[in-house]
This record gives C-alpha cells, structure tokens and sequence, in this order.
C-alpha cells in the first residue's frame, strides 16, 4: 500500500492534502538552483531509465524534489522515510502522485510501520538506494542479501549513516559501493553547520515560543552540527555553554569563545540543553537530577538515543503534554524538565520543523544527485565499501550553485597552476 492509499484512508479530503504538498514542493524548487539545472540535464539524457532507486530519507518538500528529480531522468523511485516522525504527509501523498514515483512514508508510524514501509521499498528491487542514516542498507544486508549482486551501489546522506557504514566496512560487511556524500565540503561545511544551527534553533524557538536572549545553551558536541549550533545561539545573544570528548574539539570551542564544561557541570547552568554528537547517554540520570526548573531538553542527533529518556521517565513522578511538541517531565521536587519532539531531531520531528533551510539541502541534494549518476555511469569503477564523493563532482555541484547566485570568482592562470604543482621552487 503507498502512502496515498494509507495517509488518504485517514483524511476527508485527499486531493486537497496533495495540493497543499505539491504546492510545498514548487515553492522549494524554486529555490533550487542546483537540483533545476541537474532535472533538465536527466530529463535530455535520461541517465537513470532502467535503474529501480530505493530511498529512505525524510520524506518533506526539498527530499521530494531530489526524488522527483531522479525519476524524470528516467529511474522508477520507491521512497519512504528514515524518522518515523519527520514526514510530511502532504508531501508524500503529492510525491506518490508524481509518475515512476511511489512513497510509503507516513509521519507518526511505530517501529512495525517504520520497517514494513522500508521492506514495501525493499520489494521494488533497487540498482541504487539512497539513505539517510543507513537503515535501507543495513536491512538490504540483513534480510536480503540476494538483492546485493544487482545493486550497483548507494549514497548515504549523515554523519551517523557514514560512520555505520564504516563500521560495516571494517568488520567486512559492507557488500556494495557506497559514496559518503555527507562527508564532502559541498555537504557538510553548509548543511551540518548552516542547515542544522538555523534550523535545529528556529524549530525550538517555534516549537516553545520562547526566546534565546539572555539564555545559557548547553551544546554538546562541538563537532559540524554543534559548531553550527553554537554560533546560531551566540548569535542570538544566548549564553553558550559546550560540552566536548574530544581535546581538539573542546579546545576549538574554547579558543572560539564558548565556555567549555563537562556535562554534569554544565547540566545545572543549562537553560536549554540541545544535543549533537551522534552519540548515545549524552544526557543522563545523573544531569537530570542536577537541572533547573523548565528547562528544554532537544537533540538534533540523527538517532534519538542522546537524551536518555528511560532515566528522565523513572525520575519523573508525572508526564504530560505541555505545548504542542513539548512533553514535561515533572520530578518529585517539583521541577519540569521539557523534552522536545520526543529526542529525535528537532528540526524535523518537531511538529514545526521543517528541516534545513532550501537552498541548503539544494546543495546536499546535488551531491546525492550527482553520485546516483556516477554510479550509474562508472559503477564499476568502484568497489564494495565506503568511497569519498570524486572532488570534481563537488566542484562541480559548487559552480552551478555560484553561477546561480551570479558569484563570478578567479582561475589559476597556467603559471600558477605550473607553481602550486611544483616543489623546486624555494626562496
Ligand atoms: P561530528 O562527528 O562532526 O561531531 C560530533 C561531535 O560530538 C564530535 O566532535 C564528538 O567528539 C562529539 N561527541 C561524541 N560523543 C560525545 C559526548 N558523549 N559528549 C560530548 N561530545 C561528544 O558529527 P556531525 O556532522 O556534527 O553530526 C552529529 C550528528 O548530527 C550525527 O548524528 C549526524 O547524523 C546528525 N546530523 C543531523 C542533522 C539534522 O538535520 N539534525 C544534519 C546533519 C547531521
């Protein structure tokens, strides 16, 4: 069943729900430069005709153009969506409706519904999947290994994902090619850093109503995504506050002018704690029992095991619905500790997040675009295992964007080139 026949069971008025996202969807592309320019070459070239492409990302407005994007260059998309609650159910009925297209996800669905729709694209077969967080890949080599011969090869859209996937291909686990498209400069420099500060922060300030002045911000990890964070914040005249493991990153962080304490310091100065390490427990027992009243607790992690909330629930006495999006844990003593979109990352599964800004995912969207070409281009080329994206299409992607934003920029002349490429010369 795709996610027309399933959402549309549930609403009155399905056409309207298809409108509503497809009109998402063209305000989107509109500021999509990259993706535009990258549709009208697939749609002449029809690069992907034959290919079956499986994806689970989250399926919201910007997501829905790169799909549509593969499928008008000829490929059959099967989609569904790698959170169970960053779906836009209008997108994803408009999705649905878009020819060789079919989406299976559904916002709100539980573990069962969450991995039954990756098995409904599983069954299309893919030659290429595209994910985010590394869910299809796994359970492709999990439970259908026999697809693998005939999967060309697959791109990973974040940091989690790639950093599974490594761990796949270290154990020698990792049975077809797959490109880090997280970890190029097009990718991480903007959406980690740009795409998650603006709307990790935009997503909590709508989501309560409250403001950042004045505020101390505990961010931990100050690592792409926290860096990002961090800025934003200090931007907007909170107190920053960043929680660190690794030396290098904590001391970066104090050089840029955030003070830098361990979290069971830093968990009772906190008025808002987001976390971003990709890591699990960063939040814990111990830090809840020392935090002040309302607080807010918010992760923008992939997975939403930052924040422990078995320990919060067995400290809580009472739990209930505070705002829309904002669930309040009550202590014995009294005091409200607010958890937002249940742990799992707030700029999407916030029932306001929309994710990062356009023109952001534009650039990462690119990326993916350009991989799923390569792969069916030079699929041979490349072995079972993780592989950095080829810098030429990075570059590539980057000078559609800066001739889109009309950013005219200089050239190495021949001598330059001759003189960076050379190690005779000295003083
Ligand atoms: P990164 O690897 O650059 O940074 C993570 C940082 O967290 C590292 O510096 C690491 O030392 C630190 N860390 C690990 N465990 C820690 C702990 N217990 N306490 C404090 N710090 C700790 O990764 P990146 O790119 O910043 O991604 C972080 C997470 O955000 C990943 O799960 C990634 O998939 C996700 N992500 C989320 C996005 C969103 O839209 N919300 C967008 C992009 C990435």
């Amino acid at each position: 069943m795709s996610s027309y026949e399933r959402v549309t069971a549930h609403v009155d008025d399905p056409e309207t729900l298809r409108e509503e996202g497809r009109r998402k969807m063209d305000w989107a592309l509109q500021h999509m430069p990259i993706l535009q320019s990258l549709r009208e070459e697939f749609a002449d070239e029809q690069p992907f005709a034959g290919e079956t492409i499986g994806m689970a990302m989250h399926v919201e407005a910007k997501t829905a153009i790169l799909v549509e994007t593969l499928a008008l260059g000829g490929a059959e998309v099967a989609v569904t969506g790698c959170n169970p609650l960053s779906t836009h159910d209008d997108v994803s009925v408009a999705l649905d409706d878009v020819e060789n297209v079919t989406s299976y996800a559904v916002r709100g669905v539980d573990d069962d519904g969450y991995y039954a729709a990756i098995e409904s694209v599983i069954d299309h077969e893919p030659t290429i999947t595209v994910d985010d967080g590394a869910d299809m890949v796994f359970r492709i080599h999990q439970e259908h290994p026999e697809l693998i011969d005939s999967i060309i090869g697959g791109a990973e859209e974040t940091t989690t994902g790639v950093h599974r996937l490594r761990a796949m291909d270290e154990d020698g686990e990792l049975d077809y090619p797959m490109f880090a498209v997280n970890d190029t400069p097009m990718k991480r420099l903007f959406d980690n850093v740009h795409g998650t500060g603006e709307s990790a922060l935009s997503a909590i300030a709508m989501t309560t109503n409250l403001s950042w002045a004045g505020k101390t911000v505990v961010v931990a990890g100050y690592g792409y995504c926290g860096k990002g964070v961090a800025k934003k914040a200090a931007g907007q005249d909170a107190n920053v506050v960043v929680c660190e493991v690794e030396p290098r990153k904590a001391l970066e962080a104090h050089m840029e002018g955030y003070d830098v304490l361990p979290m069971a310091e830093a968990a009772a100065e906190g008025d808002v704690f987001i976390t971003t390490t990709g890591n699990k427990d960063v939040i814990t027992r111990e830090h809840f029992e020392q935090m002040q009243d309302g607080v807010l607790l918010a992760n923008a992690g992939h997975f939403d095991v930052e924040i422990n909330l078995d320990d919060l629930d067995d400290l809580a006495v009472d739990r209930y619905e505070a705002r829309d999006g904002v669930e309040s844990f009550e202590m014995a003593d009294g005091r409200r500790l607010n958890v937002l979109a249940e742990g799992r990352l707030v700029n999407l599964a916030a029932p306001v997040g929309l994710g990062h800004p356009v023109e952001v995912m534009d650039q990462s969207f690119g990326i993916q675009a350009v991989c799923v070409r390569e792969l069916v281009e030079n699929g041979d080329a490349y072995d079972a295992g993780v592989h950095e994206v080829p810098d030429e299409l990075d570059k590539e992607v980057a000078e559609v964007k800066l001739a889109a934003e009309d950013v005219a920029f200089d050239s190495l002349s021949d001598e330059q080139r001759d003189y960076m490429d050379s190690w005779q010369h000295g003083t």
